[in-house]
């Protein structure tokens, strides 16, 4: 009886001293994730590969840093229950790895699931996770994503709380990534919990359209933007809505893939890159580094874009930046080319969450297009330019001093 007293009293006090690692994340989480473009076929070469890739591609410079390993990487656990990789796949082990990645300036990340199997069928981590937790510290992680496949009957919020404690007590500061697919709204309850959480289902690389695998389905970068709507204010620095990894260099158009990235960046989304760094176009290349769309995406004060207006496929997008500036997003999702025109002057953009209104009647703000990179007038004059179909005009609004 008095042995068990004790066994409660010394796990409560461990939840208790237990908490996330605070300010990993103060602004969107950007790297690199196997799973869009390689699925389970994962190797310590490709990844080392990709490492490579990300420093000499100009994607390190424009602040990508994770790598991160998806579902597949796993071997069996060693009779003690500890996890081991797949001996095949990573032969010189997950340190050796990481040491690699870590001495090309970058950062490491891994997956798991909170149910007894991964999506991909490899052991997850339920039962395990302090055990886990300490492989993945021993390793040198610095990112784990956690999905949700396999966890019938299980208590999402508990079983990630129960992760993070695992992470927090094993000592080495990881990035913590919910990957439940938002289907109990995570935005609730997951703030004091991880760093990033999806919000839907997987992405695919179509612009427009949904996949149906029989029991699951994917969804085009249009459908997961539409499941944004009402999520925003749960967002911010170090605790961010992830609408999931990119697919920008995956198929879709240059058009499309810089709508894509536009939405995102728009988004304070995790920039997360999904596709074979080690085979980049130049247009991919150009849209996955441009600074100044990065820069309205990683700005400090991590305000969600919200959606001003949708009218006939074309939606306007606006996002409250540091000292005074906005982004502002015209989207075309229509399938033509279409003349947009903006008076800046009869719109007054309030936003009511951040407490920010973008007052053209009383200032006037310079206009710099993202991806012309060229200034382009101020808003003292109506605005029209044309937007090819699926794609955007990006701008960042400066006050004039
Ligand atoms: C789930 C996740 C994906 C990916 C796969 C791996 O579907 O949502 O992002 O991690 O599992 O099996």
């Amino acid at each position: 009886m008095k042995r068990y007293f004790i066994i409660i009293i010394l796990s409560v006090a461990a939840s208790l001293n237990a908490q996330k690692f605070e300010g990993l994340a103060l602004t969107p989480p950007m790297g690199w994730n196997s799973w869009n473009n390689f699925a389970c076929d994962v190797d310590e070469n490709m990844i080392k590969e990709i490492a490579d890739a990300m420093a000499t591609t100009g994607m390190k410079d424009a602040g990508y840093q994770y790598v991160v390993i998806d579902d597949c990487w796993h071997g069996e656990r060693d009779s003690l229950g500890f996890i081991q990789p797949h001996p095949d796949r990573f032969p010189s082990g997950m340190k050796a790895l990481a040491d690699y990645i870590h001495s090309k300036g970058l950062k490491f990340g891994i997956y798991s699931d909170a149910g007894w199997k991964t999506c991909g069928g490899r052991p997850g981590s339920r039962g395990y996770e302090y055990q886990d937790a300490m492989k993945y510290a021993e390793w040198g992680v610095d990112y784990l994503k956690y999905d949700w496949c396999n966890t019938e009957g299980m208590n999402a919020e508990g079983a990630y709380l129960t992760m993070r404690d695992a992470i927090f007590k094993a000592g080495r500061p990881i990035v913590f990534s919910l990957c439940e697919w938002g289907n109990n709204n995570p935005w609730e309850w997951a703030k004091d919990i991880g760093h990033l959480w999806r919000t839907t289902g997987d992405i695919t690389n179509c612009f427009d359209c949904v996949v149906d695998h029989g029991t699951w389905k994917s969804w085009g970068i249009m459908q997961i933007l539409d499941m944004q709507d009402g999520l925003r204010e749960f967002a911010g620095p170090d605790h961010w809505n992830d609408p999931d990894m990119m697919e920008v260099g995956n198929g879709m158009s240059v058009n499309e893939d810089r709508a894509h990235f536009s939405m995102w960046c728009m988004l304070a989304a995790p920039l997360i890159a999904g596709n074979d760094l080690r085979n980049m176009t130049k247009e991919t290349i150009e849209i996955l580094t441009n600074s100044e769309a990065i820069s309205i995406n990683q700005d400090r004060l991590g305000i969600q874009g919200f959606k001003y207006s949708a009218r006939d496929s074309l939606e306007i997008w606006f996002k409250p930046l540091e000292y005074g500036h906005w982004a502002a997003c015209f989207l075309n999702r229509a399938e033509q080319s279409r003349v947009v025109e903006f008076d800046w002057e009869e719109n007054k953009i309030n936003d009511e969450f951040s407490k920010r209104s973008l007052n053209t009647q009383s200032e006037i703000y310079n206009l710099y297009n993202v991806w012309a990179r060229k200034s382009f007038g101020n808003t003292s004059a109506k605005f029209k330019s044309e937007v090819p179909a699926h794609d955007v005009v990006l701008m960042r609004l400066t006050p004039v001093e």
